[in-house]
């Protein structure tokens, strides 16, 4: 079973910086990414290997799901990143996130180290694992990867290094396509389809103008409306807005029980389908009205655990 952990927010979080990192801890934020990739200069990556390991040992971190983002397999830093964050601080961290995956066979290959670093540590816990869908050739094979892992625990859209590779304008990142409709439809709506058919999440990777609130906030809701459970943040002032999204409305989740046991009302008096308010509730409805309910219970467990 694949533990169902909160992403309404991912906030990424440089692995060289020991004061974003500690910043990052006292958040409260559902999920926070230490990175090894982007965020890191070349330079850099080796010595923070050992920050992120000193970083997840001794701060706070609360209900926060910890993740590092290693570097991708082509470069000559990956096993190294994962041997080392893992055996440095294996109970501290729940997830690696692997960027630029290409196909299941990278996934696999991640799933097979950390088998083998669990096997050599005795660790009961498993690590799970996360891949960023950023090149042509990944949304292509979006369906496999998707399948490709028990671990497998969320796919994320990273449409920076998306535009990159399939040639899209820089423009169109700050939300300026010059595109009829929304560029980013086609790749976001098939990676959700491939990670819903999987039993996965679909997660929105980032929007780098943080100032614009404004459009952060209509990003995320295009994402919630196509079944994304959540949006990166680069910044902290994205988080809250993330947060705030992708929680059902109270309003939604106290309708969604009343139409819940309307239809449970009707079915015991040999009904189908019933109106509630003017609505028909039927099994297909019911079944949305259950996604808002399990969304908010999800919710109010992870943050009763707190
Ligand atoms: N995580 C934790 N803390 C962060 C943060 C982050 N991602 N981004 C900013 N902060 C902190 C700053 O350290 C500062 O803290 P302070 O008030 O205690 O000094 C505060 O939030 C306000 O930051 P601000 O001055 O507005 O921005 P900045 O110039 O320090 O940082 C960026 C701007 C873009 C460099 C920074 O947000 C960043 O590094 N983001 C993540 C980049 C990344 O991970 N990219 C790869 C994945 S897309
Ligand atoms: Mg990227």
């Amino acid at each position: 079973m694949r533990p169902m952990r909160l992403r309404r927010c991912q906030l990424a979080v440089p692995g060289s910086n020991p004061k974003m990192m500690a910043k990052a801890a006292g958040l409260g934020v559902d999920h926070v990414f230490l990175d090894l990739e982007d965020a890191v200069a070349p330079n850099a990556k080796v010595a923070a290997r050992g920050s992120i390991i000193e970083a997840l040992s001794t701060h706070n971190w609360g209900r926060t799901t910890r993740c590092v983002r290693i570097n991708d397999l082509e470069t000559q830093y990956a096993y190294e990143d994962v041997i080392s964050v893992v055996e440095g601080a294996h109970e501290h961290l729940d997830t690696i996130m692997v960027p630029k995956v290409k196909n299941g066979r990278d996934v696999a290959w991640v799933d097979i180290l950390l088998s083998q670093i669990e096997r050599k540590l005795g660790l009961t816990k498993k690590i799970g694992i996360e891949v960023l869908i950023e090149e042509a050739e990944a949304l292509m094979r979006v369906d496999e990867i998707a399948a490709s892992s028990p671990r497998l625990e969320a796919m994320i859209f990273g449409m920076g290094d998306y535009s990159a590779s399939q040639g899209i304008d820089e423009a169109a990142l700050f939300g300026d396509s010059g595109y009829p409709g929304d560029i980013w439809h086609y790749a976001r709506n098939k990676i959700v389809v491939a990670a819903r058919a999987n039993g996965i999440q679909a997660v929105d990777g980032p929007f780098p103008n943080f100032r614009d609130s404004d459009y952060f906030r209509l990003e995320c809701e295009r994402a919630l409306k196509l079944g994304c459970v959540g949006k990166w943040a680069i910044h902290p002032s994205q988080v809250e807005i993330a947060r705030s999204i992708f929680s059902p409305d109270p309003a939604d989740v106290k309708r969604a029980y009343e139409g819940r046991e309307a239809y449970e009302e009707a079915k015991r008096q040999g009904l189908g389908a019933v109106q509630v308010e003017g609505r028909m509730v039927d099994a297909a409805t019911v079944r949305l009205l259950q996604r808002t309910i399990d969304r908010a219970e999800q919710i109010s467990a992870a943050e009763g655990s707190r």
